[in-house]
């Protein structure tokens, strides 16, 4: 294996850590303790795993959390309702609403009913196009923790080349403006690229967002380029049920120079990233300045 291995985790406790610096400073000096909402509507196992881990990780860095757990025949105008109140709430800094919502809501409408300026997620409308203009935003929570990772091992990403495989809304669009935003050559690639093997093989930055097991092999990987794996899927292998990300982690491992393993790669990095656009909503929203190497 000749790829560093760029330990997620670690660097999320990191993150997590000058976080909870920052939040200690805003209680001493300014006597403002910052707020996360949490809303999530219905039972969905997954997701209330992700909610629970938030809302005890949002503590641990000793922010406030507050957890609005709905039915799930939840009704679009209290869901509304709810959104309303916390926008209005001047304890409440950043709220988040998990996604996938019930079939019966409309996530782009409820998505847009949140303040921008407390949409932690990043994933209002608004927030959509201050980025896309190079404007301050809040930003996506999993790009900007590929973000940092890249740029803590890169330095510079100034000139190099980047494809992002996969275009959602949530990683592949935000995290290409994100590369583009810090000068490099971005292609975004997705189940109709022709050639995608050749499209792999020049990029020195390969971010693999497409949500299919161990679908780039090492062959593909341009010697010494860095893999950022943004996968988490779950499969069978030899009778055990195992994580793995969207590219081959072994083969791929052989050739880049580094790599995101799955677990512990860009998973943690989310989290952590939350807790970091929270407490830089918090500095906005005040007049104060914001953390220094927890925004884009
Ligand atoms: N569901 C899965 N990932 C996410 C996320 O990043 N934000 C929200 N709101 N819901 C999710």
């Amino acid at each position: 294996m000749g790829a560093q291995i760029i330990d997620g985790k670690a660097f999320a406790a990191k993150v997590r850590s000058k976080v909870g610096e920052h939040v200690t400073s805003l209680k001493a000096d300014h006597g403002i303790t910052p707020g996360l909402a949490v809303v999530l509507v219905g039972e969905d196992p997954a997701s209330q795993v992700y909610v629970r881990s938030k809302g005890k990780m949002t503590t641990e860095v000793g922010m406030k959390s507050v957890e609005h757990k709905l039915d799930v025949a939840t009704s679009e105008a209290d869901l509304l309702a709810l959104i309303d109140a916390l926008n209005n709430d001047d304890s409440i800094h950043g709220i988040l609403v998990q996604l996938p919502l019930p079939g019966h809501l409309d996530e782009d409408l409820v998505i847009n009913a949140i303040s921008p300026a407390k949409d932690v997620d990043g994933f209002h409308i608004s927030n959509v196009g201050l980025l896309g203009t190079g404007q301050k935003s809040m930003v996506p929570c999993t790009p900007l923790g590929c973000l940092m990772m890249l740029r803590e091992h890169h330095g510079s990403l100034s000139g190099l080349d980047a494809v992002v495989i996969g275009r959602s809304n949530i990683v592949g669009k935000p995290m290409a403006q994100l590369l583009l935003g810090d000068s490099c050559t971005v292609t975004i690639a997705h189940s109709r690229t022709k050639d995608l093997q050749d499209v792999v093989r020049r990029a020195d930055i390969v971010v693999a967002a497409v949500g299919r097991p161990e679908m780039v092999p090492g062959d593909w990987i341009k010697k010494g380029a860095s893999v950022i794996d943004v996968g988490i899927n779950r499969i069978e292998r030899d009778g055990k049920n195992k994580l793995v990300g969207d590219v081959d982690f072994a083969s791929c491992a052989e050739v880049a120079g580094a790599i995101t393993p799955v677990p512990g790669g860009v998973g943690p990095m989310t989290i952590a990233c939350l807790l970091a656009n929270t407490v830089t909503a918090c500095c906005r929203a005040n007049g104060l300045a914001e953390p220094e190497g927890l925004t884009a």
